[in-house]
């Protein structure tokens, strides 16, 4: 594999507060490349990004800032994960979706073709495939079933075409249920993990729609990040497309045993909620990213989960808080509209 030189480029991160944007931020800083982070604080923290790495406080929805952003810094490169990434919720927030999730993103892209940046690095997911037999891969032509995974079909689609009509250089990755230290464990919406182990930490049942054999392959986040900066880099990675995660599916309720035993409990207390509209089964191949960039996934679920439960137990609970603006109330899981 060619080199990867980072001593001139300079780099935004979006999302950056966030989970998998902090863990990128903080190996790409560890480079010789000049690293400036975007992000709303929507969903993320500062406390995620050490001082020394310069956060700008704003929204990828405000196009003159990131233009502004653009003509000061020069960036050569773009890592774009900000997005809001409740899946399940999306069907009941779709303005909201589309507005954050892609024509935020569609900002950045425009200042991106303004700017001849060098790579436009973008964490689509999954959810492009939506409920297809498992395991998909790149060549699964993608059927998003909820408005979330229609906004990343979306960007990924805008992505292609600024590339063949400007030149645009991309790689997107398609990641999925990415587990670990600095998730946001009070998002009642999203990431089953953080979601168990804030339950774990209130002594509260842990909650499972339907009965639990949804399957998914859990993916510790240090699986995830340095193959995200090996992807922004590679030469090889310029204009392709990754599925990125574990190749270990397991279900819902076999992971929340799992989450259990790491905070010492045998038999948890599970509540289960009625079933609501999600895939069942929701995996992927890694043939390509191995072939191409040696990636191997090596953290087990089990291994995994005792690491975030150490952090999760050290910084605590976290409050939960309903979404600000649900436009459509007809079918929200009461689970959902009792945070209300
Ligand atoms: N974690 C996963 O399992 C997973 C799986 C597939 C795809 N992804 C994608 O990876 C990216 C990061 O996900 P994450 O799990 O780290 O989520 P996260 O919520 O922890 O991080 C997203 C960050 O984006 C910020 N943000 C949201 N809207 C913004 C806006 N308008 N302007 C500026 N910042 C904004 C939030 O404050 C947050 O810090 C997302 O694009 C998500 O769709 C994540």
């Amino acid at each position: 594999m060619q080199p990867q030189r980072t001593e001139h480029a300079r780099i935004l991160v979006t999302g950056a507060a966030g989970f998998l944007g902090s863990h990128l931020a903080r190996h790409l800083a560890a480079t010789d490349a000049s690293v400036v982070c975007l992000d709303d604080l929507s969903g993320g923290f500062k406390e995620n990004l050490p001082a020394e790495i310069p956060l700008i406080v704003g929204s990828i929805e405000d196009a003159s800032l990131i233009d502004r952003l653009f003509e000061e810094h020069r960036f050569t490169h773009v890592c774009h994960l900000a997005a809001y990434a409740a899946e399940g919720l999306s069907h009941f927030i779709r303005g909201f979706n589309y507005r954050n999730n892609l024509l935020g993103s569609i900002h950045l892209i425009n200042a991106a073709i303004r700017a001849r940046v060098q790579r436009f690095l973008f964490t689509s997911s999954i959810a492009v495939y939506g409920d297809q037999p498992a395991p998909v891969t790149e060549a699964t032509p993608p059927h998003p079933i909820d408005p979330y995974g229609i906004a990343k079909l979306a960007v990924e689609m805008d992505l292609q075409a600024a590339n063949a009509v400007f030149g645009l250089p991309y790689t997107i990755l398609r990641p999925h249920n990415v587990y670990g230290e600095g998730q946001n464990l009070g998002d009642a919406y999203r990431n089953v993990v953080g979601i168990f182990m804030n339950q774990l930490l209130q002594g509260r049942p842990l909650s499972i729609f339907g009965d639990g054999s949804q399957q998914r392959a859990f993916t510790h986040v240090d699986d995830f990040t340095p193959t995200a900066v090996k992807a922004l880099l590679s030469p090889l990675a310029k204009n392709q497309i990754f599925d990125i995660g574990s190749d270990d599916p397991r279900t819902v309720l076999e992971l929340a045993h799992i989450t259990a035993k790491a905070f010492g409990i045998t038999k948890p207390e599970i509540q289960f909620l009625p079933a609501r509209q999600e895939a069942h089964t929701a995996f992927s191949s890694h043939h390509k990213l191995k072939h191409m960039l040696n990636f191997q996934p090596r953290i087990s679920l089990e291994q995994g989960v005792v690491r975030m439960a150490a952090w999760a137990r050290a910084i605590g609970p976290r409050q939960t808080r309903p979404h600000a603006a649900i436009e459509i109330h007809e079918g929200l899981p009461p689970s959902w509209a009792a945070l209300s």
